[in-house]
Order: structure tokens, then sequence, then C-alpha cells
């Protein structure tokens, strides 16, 4: 959920931290904080607030210093303040450390060390790290480290510094942690987002895996001490992926981005005799699927029930993982899990992956090298790039496509079949797809009307009804205006009593044997004065009199619709939150990667 940078090299570490801490800034942002290096002390500043009041602040200081670590903070355990901001101190500040993750037998630890006489300052369970540090220091950062952890239950990506060592720790358990290569510098992150502008040569920690840094290099080690391998992968994105290009929020960039992502997922995937798929199971042994997820990749599992069901004629369960994990798990041999994420890193969506006994796993993940990607037995990737805005919305519609795929491989795996229509129709729906983002000036001016509504409901059916739930999510989330999915038949059974004239109501609606009953929910809603905005892909006079907007979209297939459908919800979503000045891309409250639970 937070970030950690550190740098220990030949130049100023302070330029880096810095840069480091606005890249990741997406992960948290309620308080920011460094620890330098100088003439064997250690000197922390930290400030509430986003990094640019930190940034602010410091630039009246003079730093000489080549170590030092940093870090961006989601208020965990303790108000988001400048004292639970970290770095942490010990109590003689000769020690400094940066956590993300959750200890949890932190209170047992604090407990301990105040009846030892240990002075803690912050209400947050990383402090009581730097302390058992403290407890252990001999004079070897690494053996009182090592020492520490042993003690530590629960999650940790960390970086120690000391004032008299010229080394940092770092340590990685749940929570992801990279070292940066670079020529006589180390750098360290929790996300390679902080580093790829310096360097392409990284390694990913593994949990259990300390890494001691010096001036002559890094070494990788176990919680024993034992010398370990490292092996260096290389970051094929590069800063410009990763920026704005030219957009005013990545919310909007990562939008437009989409018919470029949904081409990414289906290239060397897709064929027209075939689908290709390098995944370690025997699709004729599936008996059901089960998925799990959380947030918008929970409602792309949605959809992916529906396809499944439909395409490959497979029992589907979906549930929420943060529920399905400490559930019964009544799990045969022959079903297959499946965890949705676009992080890869999502505390509830790891945890249920490692608590369900499935004998065959396969992960929908967007970061390549992430947790979850590393545990299951299958993958596919996204390919999406990275997702900056902490609103999913490039990383739905790629989980989506790679359901639909999942879906026509595991149909053809099994019978031999392979709906050609469908994959005439995915061929062309990038294209039909950047249709729908060439009337975002439409759909902008539309969003105006709902710059003063506090509640709207969001209405779909079958496999449109998650893109309900999605779109009403993304308003949300960005606007902080109320917004709702239902099943549209479901809306007389309750939603309905909130009607009035100040009510939005939009529908989404294909064309087809349902087309009718919805036309109907839409009279219901028209009688009780309701406002009511259409996303569909056919345009009659019926619509026209009932509906106050319509956003006529392509034709395609019912399967493939959500692609399409979705687009104009989350225009509509990031139109309205830009109008009220939302800081968009970082809205209050919600983090990009939930890495507690
Ligand atoms: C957070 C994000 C959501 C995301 C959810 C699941 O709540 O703000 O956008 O959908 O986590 O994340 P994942 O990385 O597992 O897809």
């Amino acid at each position: 959920m937070c970030g950690i940078v550190g740098y220990l090299g030949q130049k100023q570490a302070l330029p880096f931290l810095l840069s480091g801490l606005e890249r990741l800034e997406y992960r948290g942002y309620d308080s920011a904080g460094v620890c330098l290096q100088e003439n064997q002390q250690l000197r922390i500043v930290k400030r509430k607030g986003p990094i640019k009041v930190l940034e602010a602040d410091l630039q009246s200081l003079k730093f000489n210093s080549q170590l030092g670590i940093a870090h961006t903070r989601w208020a965990t355990h303790g108000q988001p303040n400048e004292i639970n901001a970290h770095p942490h101190y010990d109590c003689q500040h000769q020690i400094a450390v940066v956590h993300n993750g959750i200890i949890e037998n932190f209170q047992a630890l604090k407990q301990l060390l105040e009846n030892e006489g240990h002075h803690l300052v912050s209400e947050t369970d990383s402090e009581i790290i730097a302390h058992l540090i403290e407890k252990f220091y001999q004079g070897n950062l690494e053996e009182a480290t090592l020492h520490a952890l042993k003690l530590l239950e629960g999650t940790y990506g960390l970086a120690v510094i000391s004032a008299q060592e010229n080394k940092i720790i770092a340590a990685r358990r749940g929570s992801p942690l990279i070292l940066g290569i670079g020529h006589d510098e180390v750098f360290i992150a929790s996300d390679v987002s902080a580093v790829v502008e310096y360097t392409k040569q990284v390694v990913y920690l593994k949990d259990g895996e300390i890494a001691v840094i010096t001036p002559q290099g890094y070494q990788l080690q176990n919680i024993d001490g034992e010398d370990l391998q490292a092996q260096i992968e290389e970051i094929k994105w590069t800063v410009d992926q990763i920026e704005k290009d030219g957009f005013k929020h990545f919310m909007l960039k990562e939008i437009f981005e989409q018919p470029q992502t949904i081409a990414n997922v289906l290239r060397g995937r897709l064929f027209s005799d075939q689908i290709k798929l390098s995944l370690h199971f025997n699709p004729r042994k599936v008996k059901k699927i089960i998925i799990t997820a959380c947030g918008t990749s929970w409602h792309s599992s949605l959809i992916g029930k529906y396809l499944i069901e439909k395409i490959a004629h497979l029992p589907v369960e979906v549930d929420y993982a943060s529920e399905f994990r400490y559930r019964e798990h009544l799990i045969n041999p022959d079903d297959l899990l499946v965890v949705i994420s676009q992080s890869g890193e999502t505390a509830d969506t790891l945890g249920a992956l490692r608590a369900i006994p499935a004998s065959e796993t396969l992960g929908i993940i967007n970061i390549v090298g992430s947790t979850i990607s590393r545990e299951v037995k299958s993958g596919i990737y996204l390919h999406a790039g990275p997702e900056i805005g902490v609103a999913s919305t490039k990383a739905f519609t790629s989980q989506v496509a790679s359901l639909i795929l999942l879906a026509l491989y595991l149909n053809k795996e099994r019978t031999g079949n392979l709906d050609l229509e469908l994959v005439k129709n995915l061929e062309d729906i990038s294209r039909q797809v950047q249709i729908v983002l060439d009337q975002a000036k439409q759909i902008k001016k539309i969003s105006q009307s709902l710059l003063s509504a506090k509640n709207l409901l969001y209405l779909g059916r079958g496999i449109n009804f998650p893109v309900a739930l999605e779109g009403a999510l993304k308003l949300k989330e960005v606007s902080y205006i109320h917004a709702e999915g239902y099943p549209a038949a479901e809306m007389k059974h309750g939603p309905i009593a909130l009607i009035d004239q100040n009510m939005f109501v939009v529908f989404i609606v294909n064309h087809g044997p349902i087309f009718e009953k919805i036309i109907s929910n839409m009279q219901e809603v028209k009688a009780r004065g309701g406002k009511i905005i259409v996303i569909c892909d056919l345009e009659n006079d019926v619509l026209k009199k009932l509906a106050d907007f319509i956003i006529l979209v392509p034709s395609t297939s019912e399967e493939l619709s959500p692609l399409i459908n979705i687009i104009p919800l989350q225009l509509l979503a990031y139109y309205v939150a830009d109008a009220k000045g939302i800081n968009v891309d970082k809205p209050r409250n919600l983090a990009k990667s939930v890495t507690v639970e």
C-alpha cells in the first residue's frame, strides 16, 4: 500500500529518493519522509500530506549524503500525521526503518520493548522494528536485523539504515521489494516504476530474502544469514510508458490506451483457427472453475463467469477473495482456481490463493514478477503496461479480453470447436473501442449534467450487469457521487423507491432478446420523473422518447459487449470527477494496490 525507496551509491541520494517517491505516490500519499546518513548521523525529515509538501520543506535544507531511505505512506496503524509517517528511529536515532505491510504481533513486541525501557513515539506497528534492531545491535546491522525479523509475525517489505555503517538492509516477506542495479549504485524500491528512469536491471526479492547493500555491491541472504544467488531481470517498460503522454491525468491516458492494450492481450494468442495460451493444466479434466478477486477485478470475474459458462459450458463460481479465503473450501481435485489481480499483490487475493487447496491455479495478472504471478501454476499476463490511475480502467478491459480468450481456449481444447464469429468480432474489437473513444467530447458534455447529482443507479442485465457494477464503482471512486449497480429487473425490488426527478439512471442495453424488457424498466423510471442515460448499440424512436441522453456504441457479439459498453462509463466518471476538480488519479482514501487485509 505504501511506497519504499532507498539509495546507496556515488551520487547524492536525495534526488533519487524524491523522484522515486513521486513515482510511487499512487501507492500511498497521506504522508512522506526521508532519512539520510551524513557524518555518521541520521537525519529524518517527514511531513503530512502529499510529497510536494515534503519536497518544498527539503529545499531549504542542505544535505550531502550518498545513502538514504524514504517512504510514502497510506495509513493503516494510526492517523496520517508527521509522527506516524516513516522513516522511524530507534531511541538513540542511530537506526532508521521504512516498512510496508503489517506486523501482527506488534502490540506484544511493543510491550516487551517498553518493559525493557524503549521509548516509542508513534502509533504505528512499524516503529517497533527500529527498536528491535536497536535491541540486538552490536555493530553489525545485518545481524541485528536478522535477529529482529525472526520475531516479527505478519508481512513486511522494509529497508533499514544505521548512523554508523555504510549499508542498507532490505528484507521482504509478503510485501514487494526490488533492487535496481546501476553502475556503482544500488536502488531499492517497492515497485519498479520508481527505478525505471535510472536502471533497467532489477532483482525481485522473494519472500524470506534479505539484501545487504554496501558500496561494494549487494548480497542476498536468507533469514539465517546464508548467501543466496541473485537473478537479475531486465525491465521492459520505458519511462515514456509511465508518463502521461500529454493527457491531463493518467486515468484519461489509460482509458484512451484501451484499443492498444486490448490488442496486446490478443497478440500472439488469438488466431483465426486457434487460441494459443501456454497453460499447464489439462483443460479436458477441468470440471468447475472458481474465480476470486477484489474490486474491479471482481467485476471482470463476474463477466468471466458469464463467458466461460456460455462459451465453454463449464460451471463457474465467483467470490470476493476477502470472503472466500476464510470460508469452508469445498474444492475438488478437478477444480481450477483462477485469481485475477491487476497488481498481483492484493493481500486478500494472495491470501485466497494461498488458503484454497486447489491443485490447479491460474493467475490473470498485469504486473510481471508480482507475488501472485510467481505463486500460480499457470498465468495469463495482461501486458497492459503500468496502470497508474488508482481507478482501474485498462486493466479491466484487458482482464475481460483475457477471459474471452480463456473461454474460447477451454472450449476449443475440450470440444475441438471454435466460435469463428466471435473470433472475427474479437479481431475487430480494438477498432470499435476507438469509435467509442472518438465520442469523448459528446460524453464530456453529458457528464456536465451529472455535476449536481447526488445518487445514480446503473442498470444492466446478463453480461452487462457486471458492467453496471463497474460503471457505478468508477463514478463513486473518482467523483465521490454515490452510485449503485443493479441487475435491471431487480430495480422494482427496492431501488425504485429512490427514483424521483433528482435521480439519474444509467442503462446499459444491447439489442437482443431482453431489449424490450429493459425498455419497460426505462418506462418505470420515466414515470417517476427519473433522468435516463442510455448506452446502447441501437437507437430507435422509443429510446429517443424515453432517454434524456443516448450514447450510441458499435454493435458486436453480446459476449464482447462489455469491452465496448464500459468505455463511455469510464469517460463519464472521469469527466464528472475532473469537472469537480478532484485529483482523479489519486482519489481520497483509495490506494492502487491494497497489500493489507
Ligand atoms: C484497489 C484498487 C482497485 C482494484 C482493487 C484490486 O482497491 O483501487 O482499482 O480493482 O484494489 O486490485 P488488483 O490489483 O488485485 O486488481
